[in-house]
């Protein structure tokens, strides 16, 4: 991926349901400058309380597990990023103070 230098460029893809379940992105592709908060939207679909997942995916890499919630742990955070599970408003939305290039990725919400 060639991004200019200063901003970020996040391309945002979703991963598909299983059994009826299903979580809706509603972002394409954001770019930011340097230093601006990252929100990225995702909204679910499912019955019960289910596991959700952000993953991210560097240029180059493979797919890594960013953060994780469930009903008994309900804010994830890690390396600056970390997304709240809203069981009111079915969304798990993504945010990050200050992103830099490296955080340039695909990020999956599932
Ligand atoms: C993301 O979610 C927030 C809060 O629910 C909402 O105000 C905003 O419009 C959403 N953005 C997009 C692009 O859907």
């Amino acid at each position: 991926m060639n991004a200019s230098p200063g901003l970020v460029t996040m391309i945002l893809l979703m991963l598909g349901g299983t059994s009826g379940d299903s979580v809706t992105q509603t972002e394409d592709q954001i770019t930011l400058s340097e230093g601006a908060f990252l929100t990225v939207n995702c909204t679910y679909t499912a019955t019960g309380y289910p596991s959700l997942f952000w993953y991210i995916q560097r240029p180059g890499e493979g797919l890594q597990l960013l953060l994780k919630a469930a009903k008994d742990n309900n804010k994830g955070t890690k390396e600056g990023f970390e997304a709240t599970y809203n069981q009111k408003t079915s969304s798990f939305h993504l945010g990050k103070a200050s992103v830099r290039q490296s955080d340039s990725a695909v990020y999956y919400c599932a």
